[in-house]
C-alpha cells in the first residue's frame, strides 16, 4: 500500500515528502478553503514539490461544467488527477476524462455499487470514505475489503484509495483489506512513526551511552 497525504498545505506536503515515502497528495474543496490561498497557484506549488498524482476535485455539480474545470485542473500539470464526486453527471464527466487520457478519482464512495461503476466509466481511482462511514455507525472498513474484492475479481485496474482516514489502525486494516493507497492527514502520519517503547529505548540507549565510565 502507497501513501497520500490529504492536505493542501504546503508545509505538511514538503515536510512529508522529505520522508520518502510519499506518492501523492489528495485535497478536496473543505482542505483548499481552509488555506485561504488561490486553488490554481496553490495546485502549482503542490505539483512542483511532488512528482506523484495529486487530486484536484472540481466544484460544478453538471457533467459539462466538470469537464470544463477539469480541463483547466490537467492543465496546470501532468500529475494533477482531477477529482469528480460519485453522482451521474460525474459518471459522465470521468468517462470523458478517460477518453481524454487525463486521470480521475472519484471521490465520496461509501457503497461498493459506486466503486463498481466508477472504475467501469474508467476512474484511475476510488475514494470510499472509512472515517465518515465509522462517524454513523457503519463499517468504513468491510467496504475496503468489498471493493478490493469486486476489483480483483474482475479484473478491474480502477486503485483504491482509503480516504478519511483518523487513526493508525485504519492505516494497518487498510493495507490488511485490500486498499492500493491510504490518503492519510499529517497528523496521523506523523501518529505512525510514534511508539512508545521507542522513545523509551532512544531515551535509555542515550544515558547510558552519556554515563559510560
Ligand atoms: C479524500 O480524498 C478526502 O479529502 C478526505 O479523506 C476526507 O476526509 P474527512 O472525512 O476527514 O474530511
Amino acid at each position: 500500500m502507497k501513501f497520500f497525504i490529504d492536505t493542501a498545505n504546503i508545509s505538511e506536503i514538503r515536510e512529508a515528502n522529505q520522508l520518502g515515502i510519499l506518492a501523492g497528495v489528495t485535497t478536496n474543496p473543505s482542505l483548499v478553503a481552509k488555506e485561504g490561498v488561490s486553488f490554481h497557484d496553490r495546485l502549482r506549488e503542490i505539483t512542483q514539490e511532488v512528482s506523484g498524482s495529486v487530486s484536484a476535485e472540481v466544484i460544478a455539480e453538471d457533467a459539462e461544467g466538470m469537464i470544463k474545470e477539469g480541463k483547466e485542473l490537467a492543465a496546470i500539470a501532468p500529475n494533477i488527477t482531477v477529482k469528480v464526486p460519485m453522482t451521474l453527471e460525474g459518471l459522465k464527466a470521468v468517462k470523458a476524462f478517460s477518453d481524454l487520457q487525463i486521470k480521475t478519482n472519484v471521490t465520496l464512495i461509501f457503497n461498493a455499487n459506486q466503486a463498481l461503476l466508477a472504475a467501469r466509466a474508467g476512474a484511475t481511482y476510488v475514494s470510499p470514505f472509512l472515517g465518515r462511514l465509522d462517524d454513523i455507525g457503519h463499517d468504513g472498513m468491510t467496504l475496503i475489503a468489498t471493493i478490493a474484492e469486486i476489483f480483483d475479481r474482475h479484473q478491474l485496474e480502477t486503485e483504491i484509495i482509503a480516504a478519511s482516514i483518523r487513526h493508525p489502525l485504519h492505516v494497518i486494516d487498510a493495507a490488511l483489506n485490500g486498499a492500493h493507497i491510504a490518503t492519510i492527514p499529517y497528523k496521523v502520519l506523523a501518529q505512525l512513526v510514534n511508539h512508545p517503547l521507542t522513545d523509551q529505548g532512544i531515551e535509555k540507549f542515550l544515558s547510558d551511552w552519556n554515563n559510560q565510565k
